[in-house]
């Protein structure tokens, strides 16, 4: 029988209560894109600021939210409404989703998978999905926890020869 926590990790220092979840501004890039860079080892400040500048340009389909603790980013989520991808009628996607290491097992990244559904369901979707790395397991557990299941498509891919 496969234990439920695969991972260990410290407990969150601070109550989930002093979380604050909010739309992200241009201020947060700079946390942003540190967290990212600690979450996966790879800086890309260009892609942050893409997305963060999509979501204030269509704040009714693509959101950018982020976790606050006083004047500190704990975490953020990215999601986004696509419709006809793959065929698929309108769905919400989670694009990415990371809470600062000092703070995980503390809710803070179910609230924000929460606010961003939230967002999903008042702008009319009923259907949220995301894309996972298989090895993942942490996600994997994570996004398990919220209730997400496997769904009916598969992803394809092939190396392009020059
Ligand atoms: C996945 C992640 C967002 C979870 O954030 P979090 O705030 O710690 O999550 P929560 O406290 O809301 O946990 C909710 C549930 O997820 C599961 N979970 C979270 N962390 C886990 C861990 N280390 N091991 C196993 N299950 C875990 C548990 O079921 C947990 O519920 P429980 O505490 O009642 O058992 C966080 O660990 C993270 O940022 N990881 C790195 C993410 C990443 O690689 N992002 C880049 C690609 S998008």
């Amino acid at each position: 029988m496969p234990q439920k926590k695969a991972v260990s990790a410290p407990k969150a220092v601070g109550a989930p209560a002093e979380i604050v979840i909010d739309s992200a501004d241009s201020t947060d890039l700079k946390s942003i894109v540190r967290l990212d860079a600690l979450t996966t080892g790879n800086a890309k400040p260009k892609y942050w600021k893409h997305l963060l500048e999509g979501s204030r340009a269509h704040p009714d389909q693509q959101f950018f939210l982020v976790a606050r603790k006083g004047t500190s980013l704990t975490g953020f989520i990215v999601g986004e409404i696509r419709a006809w991808e793959f065929g698929s009628p309108p769905c919400g996607w989670v694009f990415a989703i990371a809470v600062d290491p000092d703070h995980r097992l503390g809710a803070v990244g179910s609230r924000l998978f929460d606010a961003v559904c939230q967002r999903f369901r008042k702008a009319g979707v009923t259907k949220v999905r995301t894309m996972i790395a298989r090895d993942s397991q942490l996600i994997m557990s994570f996004f398990r926890s919220q209730g997400m299941m496997a769904g009916p498509f598969i992803e394809l891919e092939k190396d392009l020869d020059e």
